[in-house]
């Protein structure tokens, strides 16, 4: 592990807590690149001095945050970059009353066993990020539906509503990249929160 990574998140939880006021990051950005073993060794975006823009980021944008480790944070983008290219086949097929095409690409984005579970692991440390992936995929499926019924309102409809879940979900959550241990301290405390009680869950 690199050393400076954990001050970088501490730092980050601290600067968090002072910016609704301001920002002198100076002393402990200082103190967070005193372990950096060499300038070729650290990556750039944990170098002590890469905090301060990174936790001015973090204090400009309210949305919740979604913890993940870099490579969850990764695949997520790459889903996410697979989601508007299925969109973008879905209209493009519409337009050339493919049918066919309009189904194949909703199926990509639509249920199925192995996306609950993904949406479960990229969302266990955000409470409320599964339920609205679930919804998101929920929908999707709808589109597949009205194309095989070859039914052009009903495929807009449900076009126009899952990509009402695309705006929402983005409209309330933020990737937080993190490490390991802060991802599983975040996945506990979000299980908690799920204890047996609580409303609105099965
Ligand atoms: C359940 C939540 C959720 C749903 C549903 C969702 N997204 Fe996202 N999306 C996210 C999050 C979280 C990010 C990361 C935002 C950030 O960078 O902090 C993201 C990022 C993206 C990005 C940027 C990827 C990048 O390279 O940085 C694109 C494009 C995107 N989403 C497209 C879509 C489209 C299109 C849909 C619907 C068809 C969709 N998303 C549905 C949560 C969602």
């Amino acid at each position: 592990m690199i050393p400076s990574h954990r001050g970088c998140f501490a730092l980050l939880a601290l600067l968090s807590l002072l910016a609704l006021h301001s920002l002198h990051p100076s002393p402990a950005v200082a103190a967070g690149t005193e372990e950096q073993p060499g300038a070729e060794e650290t990556p750039p975006f944990l170098a002590g001095a890469q905090c301060e823009p990174v936790a001015e980021l973090a204090s400009l944008d309210h949305r919740q945050p979604v913890p993940l480790q870099p490579t969850m944070a990764w695949h997520q983008k790459q889903n996410m970059m697979g989601h508007l290219l299925a969109i973008q086949e879905i209209t493009d097929s519409l337009a050339r009353e493919d049918w066919d095409g309009v189904a194949t690409a909703a199926h990509r984005i639509g249920q199925s066993p192995q996306m609950q579970q993904m949406c479960e692991h990229m969302g266990a440390g955000a409470p409320g990020f599964t339920e609205m992936a679930l919804e998101f995929h929920r929908r999707a499926d709808t589109i597949a539906e009205a194309a095989t019924a070859r039914d052009l309102g009903s495929v807009l409809r449900a076009t126009a509503a899952t990509l009402q879940s695309c705006t929402s979900c983005h409209s309330t959550f933020r990737q937080e990249i993190v490490d390991f241990a802060t991802w599983q301290s975040r996945v506990h405390a979000s299980q908690q929160g799920r204890a047996p009680g609580r409303e609105g869950g099965p």
